[in-house]
C-alpha cells in the first residue's frame, strides 16, 4: 500500500506495544505498532521481529471486517507498514475478554482443563490498570467504581459478543480457532462507544483448527519458539480483508 500523506504530530501516549501520535487533524490519531513484546504484566520483555508490521496488518484487516459488519470502530485506514490512522477516542479503562474455549488465566483460576469448549461464550471484565495487574472486576463493581456506567458496560459486552460472532466463522474458514481475545473500547467526540485498540496475535489466542498448534502470543509467553513464524502464518491466513472485494 502506498504511504498516505499524514503528518505526524507529537507523541500523545506510549504503551507496551504501540505509540499514539497526533495527526494533522484534531479528530484523528496515528497509531504505530512496535516490535516490543511483554507478558505477565511487563515482567517478561522481548522483541518479536516485524511483529509491529504483522499486527498492524492483521488488526487493520479485522477492523475492516468488523466495520463492514456493523461494529463501530476507531479505525480509519492503514497508512503504511507500521501505522494506522484512527479516530481519536477516550479509552474506557476496562478490558473486555471473550472466551470460547478454556485457556490461560481461566484454566489457572478454575482448574478447568485448557482446551475444554465452553457451553456458550463467556465475557470477563478486567480493570485496565497495569499497577494493579489488570485485576478481574465484576460488572457491578466496575459500574459502582464509576469506571463506566452500567449501560456502557452492557453496550461493550453486547459489542464484544457481536465481534465474537463475526470473527469465529471468519477465522474458522481460515483454519483458525478463536479461543479467546481481549478488546478495548473508547468514546468518540459524539459520545458513542466504539471498538478501539487492536485485534492481533498479541491480544487473541488462535489455535490451528487441525493440529491445535498455538499461533499467538502464548508462543512468546511460554517460550514455545517460532513466535514470528506463527504471527506471520496468522497474517497469511487472514490476508488483507477489503470491504466489497
Ligand atoms: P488470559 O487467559 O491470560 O486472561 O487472557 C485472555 C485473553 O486476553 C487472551 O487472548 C490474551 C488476551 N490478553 C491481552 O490481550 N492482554 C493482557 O494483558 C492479557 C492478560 C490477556
Amino acid at each position: 500500500m502506498a504511504d498516505k500523506n499524514v503528518t505526524l504530530g507529537k507523541m500523545l501516549y506510549e504503551g507496551k506495544a504501540k505509540q499514539v501520535f497526533e495527526s494533522d487533524s484534531k479528530d484523528l490519531v496515528v497509531i504505530r505498532y512496535k516490535d516490543d513484546a511483554t507478558a505477565f504484566n511487563g515482567e517478561k520483555k522481548g522483541q518479536i521481529e516485524e511483529k509491529g508490521i504483522i499486527n498492524n496488518k492483521v488488526s487493520a484487516s479485522l477492523f475492516r471486517l468488523l466495520e463492514s459488519s456493523g461494529v463501530p470502530t476507531h479505525f480509519v485506514t492503514r497508512i503504511n507498514d507500521r501505522d494506522q490512522l484512527c479516530r481519536a477516542v477516550k479509552i474506557i479503562m476496562l478490558e473486555v475478554i471473550v472466551r470460547n474455549v478454556v485457556a490461560g488465566s481461566l484454566a489457572k483460576r478454575t482448574g478447568q482443563e485448557e482446551g475444554a469448549v465452553l457451553p456458550r461464550p463467556v465475557v470477563e471484565l478486567t480493570l485496565k490498570d497495569d499497577a494493579k495487574g489488570d485485576p478481574l472486576i465484576s460488572r457491578d463493581e466496575a459500574a459502582a467504581a464509576g469506571v463506566a456506567s452500567a449501560a456502557d458496560i452492557e453496550t461493550m459486552e453486547t459489542l464484544a459478543l457481536k465481534v465474537n460472532a463475526i470473527l469465529v466463522p471468519f477465522l474458522l474458514e481460515k483454519k483458525l480457532r478463536l479461543i479467546d481475545f481481549k478488546l478495548e473500547f473508547g468514546r468518540n467526540e459524539e459520545g458513542q462507544i466504539v471498538l478501539a485498540d487492536e485485534i492481533s496475535p498479541d491480544t487473541c489466542r488462535f489455535w490451528d483448527a487441525g493440529s491445535g498448534e498455538k499461533l499467538d502470543k502464548d508462543r512468546f509467553r511460554r517460550d514455545l519458539g517460532n513466535v514470528r513464524e506463527a504471527y506471520q502464518e496468522v497474517y497469511e491466513r487472514i490476508g488483507d480483508f477489503r470491504f466489497g472485494v
